[in-house]
């Protein structure tokens, strides 16, 4: 079989992804800028002999294009993965999401590879009417950057389906939680219970409502769906996963775990409003049906993968160093 070739191979997912497809005997080309990304995340890989570690950006399309030659598909992950600061730095979604992913859809169908899954998100929704929110929703006012240029990904994919044949996987996330988590609400607040313990600030009023889905089993909806080829004969050979579990938690809720599980009480210093910035969502519920109805399910709820996150976190002080 031919290598897989992995964008964003050191990030939290995406590292998470190549060790799965190593175990499972897969050969795997890891491709990284090593923005965001990280070295030890790929140490156990890096003594894999199926492993090839390819330094690289997705802006570079000629590097691109000979790094991908010989593979069967693609995982494409590498992004931007902040949803916040979009209104800061207006061009950083648009070309790390955009045209980074036309980029890659163009390395492949000079390879000839014609199988893609793509990392998308709940963002795409923006504020979306109905809860929980299935694929079908209403097409969506954006609310973030972020979204937006997470969303002109997907309409490419599918296009390059349409036009080119491929076969498109496309997952939209809730937040993932588990080990090598680098960024998002757990890592923000515990870094600040180690340097302040008696207090906390929580962005909006705390009653924002959220989904989180552990990292192992976001990786086994992935391979689940995509080793099952179940794009190949639907309908425009492209289809579209909500990735979540069956329930949501309030950030208040969070809070709870996270003070319960390190053994503290801190004094709640509420921002404010129902916002955490602009584009946060107040409230984030993906109907999940369509990907349950394949067979998988997630085996951690969210309070499980919280405590994990946590756990991890307190073993690797090390991610607050290199994510500064
Ligand atoms: N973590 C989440 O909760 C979440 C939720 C929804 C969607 N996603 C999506 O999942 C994917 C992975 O997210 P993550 O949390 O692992 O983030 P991450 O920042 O840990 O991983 C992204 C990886 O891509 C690399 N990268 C970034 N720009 C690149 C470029 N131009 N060329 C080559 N490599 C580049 C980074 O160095 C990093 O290793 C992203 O597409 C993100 O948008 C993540």
């Amino acid at each position: 079989m031919s290598p897989v070739f992995v964008t964003g191979a050191a990030g939290f997912i995406g590292s998470s992804l190549v060790d799965r497809l190593l175990a499972d005997g897969d050969e795997v080309v890891g491709w990284d800028n090593f923005s965001t990304g990280q070295e030890r995340f790929l140490e156990a890989a890096s003594r894999n002999p199926g492993f090839k570690l390819v330094r690289g950006d997705n802006l570079d399309p000629a590097a691109l294009k000979q790094a991908m030659a010989g593979c069967g598909s693609v995982f494409h992950l590498a992004a931007n993965a902040d949803v916040r600061f979009g209104t800061e730095h207006t061009r950083r979604d648009l070309e790390q999401n955009t045209i980074a992913t036309y980029n890659v859809l163009e390395a492949m169908r000079a390879n000839g590879i014609k199988r893609i899954a793509f990392s998308s998100t709940g963002s795409t929704y923006g504020e979306a009417e109905l809860i929980p929110t299935p694929e079908d929703a209403p097409f969506p006012v954006q609310t973030s950057l972020y979204g937006a240029s997470k969303l002109a990904g997907e309409g490419l994919i599918s296009a390059y389906c349409e036009g080119f044949g491929f076969e498109g996987y496309i997952y939209r996330f809730v937040s993932i939680l588990g080990e090598r988590y680098t960024h998002g609400h757990v890592f923000d607040f515990y870094q600040q219970l180690i340097e302040h313990p008696g207090w906390l600030k929580v962005l909006g009023d705390g009653s924002q409502r959220k989904s989180y889905l552990y990292i192992q089993d976001c990786v086994e909806a992935i391979l689940h769906t995509t080793r099952g080829e179940t794009a190949r004969d639907s309908r425009h050979r492209v289809q579209v996963y909500n990735l979540g579990t069956s329930e949501y938690v309030r950030v208040s809720d969070s809070v709870g775990f996270i003070c319960g599980t390190l053994g503290l009480k801190p004094e709640l210093r509420y921002g404010g409003g129902n916002r955490g910035w602009i584009g946060d969502n107040p409230f984030i519920f993906l109907d999940t049906r369509k990907i349950l109805s394949t067979g998988w399910k997630p085996k951690l709820s969210i309070e499980q993968g919280i405590v994990r996150t946590l756990r991890w976190l307190e073993a690797n002080r090390w991610v607050y160093d290199a994510r500064r």
